[in-house]
C-alpha cells in the first residue's frame, strides 16, 4: 500500500488530497494544528504546526520506521490581507516565511529517514506561481518572497538528494477555491488536486527540480 503524508490536512487542498488519495486506497497521515480539526474518513491524525520544531520532531519521532512513498508540504498562509510596499507588517512577513519556507524545510529534513525508505521517494512542495521570479508582478511581495525561495529549496533539494533516488517538486495547484484562494477563484479543490496527482503519479527521476501547474505544465522559474 502507498502511504503519503500531507501536511495542512484539515482544510482547503490539503484536506481535498487526503481525501482523494485515502479514497483512492492509500494510507494517509494527515497533520493538522488542533485536536479537533475535521479530517477525510480513514485519515491518520498527527498534530503538528510546521513552525514549531518540537512538535516535528515529535512527529519524526511517532513515524520512526514508517516508509513514506510521497511527503506533500502542503501547509502555507498568506499573510496579512493587503500588505504592500509603504504598509509592510514585517511580523507576519516573518510568519510567512517561518510557515511555507521553514516549515517545509524542516518537515522534510525531520522525515528524510520516511522518504528515503520509500518506494517513490517524493517531496511535493506546494509553491504557487506567485514564487515565480519570472513572472513577478510585485503582487503580494511577504507571500510570493516565501514561495520563491521554498522553490530555490526545492531546486537545492532536488540536487543533493538525486544520488538517493528522491525526486523533489514545486508544483502550483492554480487559483483554487479556499479560504486562501477566496470564493471567486475559477478552480474547485476537486479539479486541482486530480490535477496535482495526476501530475505526482507520472514524475520520473528526470522531473525532479521541476516547477510545475496542476496540469503538468512547467512554470518559469
Ligand atoms: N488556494 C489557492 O489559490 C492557492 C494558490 C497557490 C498556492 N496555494 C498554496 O496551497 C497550500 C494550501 O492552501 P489552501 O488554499 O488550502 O489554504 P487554506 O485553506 O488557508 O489552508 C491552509 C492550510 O495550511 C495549514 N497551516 C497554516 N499554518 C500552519 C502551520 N503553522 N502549521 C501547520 N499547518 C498550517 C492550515 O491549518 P489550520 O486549519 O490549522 O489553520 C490549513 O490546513 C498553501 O501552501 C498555499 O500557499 C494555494
Amino acid at each position: 500500500m502507498n502511504t503519503i503524508l500531507i501536511t495542512g490536512a484539515g482544510r482547503g487542498l490539503g484536506y481535498e488530497l487526503a481525501r482523494q488519495y485515502a479514497a483512492d486506497g492509500w494510507r494517509v497521515i494527515g497533520t493538522v494544528r488542533s485536536a479537533q480539526a475535521k479530517l477525510p474518513a480513514g485519515v491518520e491524525r498527527q498534530i503538528v504546526d510546521v513552525s514549531d520544531r518540537k512538535q516535528i520532531a515529535a512527529l519524526a519521532s511517532a513515524l520512526r520506521g514508517m516508509a513514506l512513498d510521497v511527503l506533500f508540504c502542503n501547509a502555507g498562509i498568506s499573510g496579512k490581507r493587503g500588505m504592500a510596499l509603504g504598509s509592510f507588517d514585517y511580523d507576519s512577513w516573518e510568519e510567512v516565511l517561518r510557515v511555507n519556507l521553514l516549515g517545509a524545510a524542516a518537515v522534510t529534513e525531520a522525515l528524510l529517514p520516511n522518504i528515503l525508505a520509500g518506494e517513490r521517494k517524493v517531496i511535493a512542495m506546494m509553491s504557487s506561481r506567485l514564487g515565480s521570479i519570472a513572472e513577478a508582478s510585485g503582487m503580494t511581495l511577504p507571500y510570493a518572497t516565501s514561495k520563491a525561495a521554498l522553490n530555490m529549496l526545492v531546486k537545492g533539494l532536488a540536487a543533493t538528494l538525486a544520488s538517493k533516488g528522491a525526486i523533489v517538486v514545486a508544483l502550483s495547484p492554480g487559483w483554487v477555491r479556499t479560504d486562501m484562494g477566496g470564493a471567486t477563484a475559477p478552480l474547485a479543490p476537486e479539479a486541482s488536486v486530480a490535477g496535482l496527482r495526476k501530475v505526482i503519479g507520472g514524475l520520473r527521476a528526470a522531473d525532479s527540480g521541476k516547477f510545475l501547474s496542476h496540469d503538468g505544465s512547467p512554470i518559469p522559474w
